[in-house]
């Protein structure tokens, strides 16, 4: 399966296939010096197959978790770059999830002013997700994705075959932004999730919800319009990843976020059936009043007001602006489990 996202100079294409881990050097073909980056949670056994498929490339192993999304990460690959004397047109291989993919995206950018960059993601959440968009970013204290660019891969490979290894609590952080996807935009992607196995339909579950958000981004690269509506569940969702200090997981924080967020109580109803069925981990009650700071600092606030989607239907969506009182009110005074 094939999926091309067209950005001008910029597009590049998207290669999904059980195996494709062992045919990685046929998109390597024209890199004399790659930086291979992974982090230490990504199994051992899929680096191995990178290495043997090109073996000229360097390997830089960052320390797993979230909590390593940050600046230090962020210079210590750029340190690896420039002792090793990179130029602009070599490339950054990340192999992991969205943490590496994120990292290795933002130094690729800011590297002498942009260098190639390759994606290989080996998590639920960056196959149907991060993977693609072009937006990244390291975290700055406990702000989240404080600090990144826009920036774009030459390629992104996805094996699903490597999910087989990740932990259950990280398959159902990555199937709640495929969930995410099919309530704004494709009613299809959410009644798929909502009814199948969804071990047995994960690579139709990472088509569409690329597929979808190619379609997205391709309307608004920059995230000025339409594609604010992939941050369905995000505004309550970062703020909780924040304020427990990334304890919870990112799809764990949006799947209550994008309850909190919905206004009809069938569909709230719907969203918790496929949390039970998944058996999404819970997140405890947090005080709203707590979260405010954090709410306050989101990316789509503009002044006293922000800028959220809201769910027509399933599979349907607009943006609204309301103000920062409005949006506190409806949200109640607890986030509840
Ligand atoms: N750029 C974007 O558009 C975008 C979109 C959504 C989320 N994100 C970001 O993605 C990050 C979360 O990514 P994530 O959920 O992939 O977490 P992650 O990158 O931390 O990966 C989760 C854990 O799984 C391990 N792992 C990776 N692949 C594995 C495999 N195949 N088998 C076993 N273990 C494996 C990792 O080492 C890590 O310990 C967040 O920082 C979030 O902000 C970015």
């Amino acid at each position: 399966m094939k999926l091309r996202v067209h950005l001008k100079e910029n597009s590049y294409s998207i290669h999904i296939k059980k195996g494709i881990l062992n045919a990685v050097s046929s998109f390597c073909l024209s890199y004399s010096k790659i930086l291979l980056v992974t982090d230490s949670g990504v199994p051992k056994q899929y680096i191995d197959i990178v290495k043997k498929e090109i073996p000229h490339c360097l390997l830089f192993t960052l320390k797993k978790g979230e909590k390593n999304k940050n600046m230090q990460s962020a210079n210590a690959i750029l340190h690896q770059l420039f002792i090793n004397n990179f130029d602009r047109h070599d490339l950054i291989l990340a192999i992991g999830g969205g943490v590496v993919l994120d990292l290795c995206a933002f130094v690729a950018s800011i590297y002498k002013r942009g260098m190639h960059y390759g994606s290989i993601p080996t998590t639920v959440l960056a196959q149907v997700d991060s993977c693609i968009g072009g937006k990244n970013g390291i975290n700055y204290d406990s702000f989240k994705n404080g600090v990144g660019t826009f920036y774009h891969p030459k390629f992104v490979l996805i094996d699903p075959l490597v999910l087989d290894t990740l932990p259950k609590r990280h398959w159902n952080n990555g199937l709640i932004e495929a969930l995410k996807m099919g309530l704004i935009h494709d009613k299809n992607l959410f009644d798929l999730i909502a009814t199948k196995n969804i071990k047995k339909n994960i690579q139709s579950i990472i088509f569409h919800s690329l597929k979808n958000k190619i379609d997205i981004i391709e309307q608004d690269v920059h995230d000025i319009g339409i594609r604010q509506i992939l941050n369905y569940g995000h505004t309550l969702g970062h703020a909780i990843e924040s304020y427990c200090n990334f304890k919870v997981l990112h799809g764990e924080a949006v799947a209550y976020g994008m309850v909190l967020e919905t206004k009809q109580n069938e569909i709230k109803e719907q969203l918790l059936q496929i949390y039970k069925k998944i058996h999404l981990k819970k997140i405890k009650p947090i005080p709203l009043t707590l979260l405010k700071p954090y709410i306050m600092q989101d990316k789509k606030r503009v002044h006293q007001s922000i800028i959220i989607p809201q769910i027509n239907q399933i599979g349907s969506c607009q943006l609204v602006e309301i103000s920062m009182n409005v949006f506190f009110k409806q949200m109640g005074d607890e986030i509840h489990e």
